[in-house]
């Protein structure tokens, strides 16, 4: 088996800001409600020219530069979405055009809502580890605007837009070291598209309760199963694997569930209140939750800012419609 590192993350996020005190102004909310309730203060929004293609080509480009290599040296390109419109063909080959990737390649766009990015992720790796491709590109991209409700208090103070990319390569150190995916299909209209008015235009709804209290355990499990995929670590040396992770990259849906997240985890393992919570990257100010985005947007930006370095033990975790859940490890 092969070493499969990160070589470079890009992410991009459109101009246009959308906050808390705009949403006053389209549905019953407040500014107070949103940020006690998710931790959101504002969000991007695409405008009508922006897609999740467009979005992730211009986070691959950025990937790619970072990563130094040539763009023809891309063997493979998965797009973790949930947006494409329409459906087919793929988000990932018009990406693969607008970036004149080599010729021949195989692309594709994976869907498994807002875990999108490590359930790619995951099968990028595996590309890589088995031998059969040295560098494969990532992206994770989604336009949450073209099927929110902005009449739905419930759903349209959560989303946002954006895309984030990794460039992954064969190498010799410890890069992702192991991914874990689960999914719970019995749930999967806890999180559905509605049709509504006489368009019938279809919009995201969902039971907020439901996805809350699965979401919380599924991010705990899946933090804990990549660092002990056996299950039979005692709380001293799930302790110890705790306390050796400099980062931990949550999808960024509601501050609320990733504290949780954090605190079911510190009493489950022993570990002091907000030892897990202090290690939790979060830009969900800023950003709400773009879905597949959230992951890597927040990866690259922790890297920008210094808060991440090379060489650091990293979970990046997440859950989302399907309903479906999942973790990669990665020493970066
Ligand atoms: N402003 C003001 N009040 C609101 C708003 C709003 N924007 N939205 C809901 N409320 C009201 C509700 O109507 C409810 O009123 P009621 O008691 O009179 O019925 C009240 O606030 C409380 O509602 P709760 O559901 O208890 O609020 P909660 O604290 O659970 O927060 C939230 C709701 C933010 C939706 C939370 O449940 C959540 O984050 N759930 C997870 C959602 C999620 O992450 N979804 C995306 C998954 S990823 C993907 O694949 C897209």
């Amino acid at each position: 088996m092969h070493h499969v590192g990160i070589i470079g993350t890009g992410s991009y996020v459109p101009e246009k800001v959308l906050t808390n005190h705009d949403l006053e102004k389209m549905v019953e909310t407040s500014d107070k409600w949103i940020l006690e309730r998710t931790g959101i203060r504002e969000r991007r929004i695409a405008d009508e020219n922006e897609t999740n293609v467009t979005m992730g080509r211009h986070a691959l480009e950025r990937a790619i530069k970072k990563a130094r290599i040539d763009r023809t040296d891309i063997e493979m390109l998965i797009v973790g979405t949930n947006t494409t419109d329409p459906t087919w063909p793929s988000a990932a080959g018009h990406i693969a055009q607008l970036l004149n990737l080599r010729k021949n390649i195989p692309f594709f766009d994976l869907q498994a809502g807002c875990t999108g990015f490590n359930y790619s992720l995951a099968m990028g790796e595996q590309f890589v580890k088995s031998g059969q491709y040295k560098t494969v590109a990532v992206v994770g991209s989604d336009k949450l605007s073209a099927i929110t409700d902005y009449e739905d208090r419930n759903t349209c103070v959560l989303f946002g837009d954006g895309a984030g990319a990794v460039v992954l390569q064969r190498g010799d150190k410890e890069g992702i070291i192991r991914s874990h995916l689960g999914g719970a299909y019995q749930s999967r209209l806890a999180l559905d598209l509605r049709k509504k008015g006489e368009n019938g235009h279809r919009f995201m709804w969902m039971d907020g309760r439901k996805v809350y209290a699965f979401a919380k355990g599924a991010m705990a499990e899946s933090c804990l199963r990549v660092l002990d995929p056996g299950g039979m670590a005692s709380k001293e040396d799930l302790c110890a694997l705790f306390n050796r992770v400099d980062g931990i990259v949550p999808h960024q849906a509601n501050v609320r569930i990733i504290h949780s997240a954090a605190e079911h985890l510190e009493s489950k393992v022993g570990l002091p209140d907000g030892a897990i919570k202090k290690k939790m990257i979060i830009t969900i100010e800023k950003y709400g939750n773009n879905s597949t985005a959230s992951i890597p947007l927040a990866l690259d930006e922790a890297f920008q800012e210094g808060r991440l370095r090379k060489g650091n033990l990293v979970i990046l975790v997440g859950f989302g419609a399907g309903l479906t859940y999942g973790a990669n490890l990665v020493r970066l």
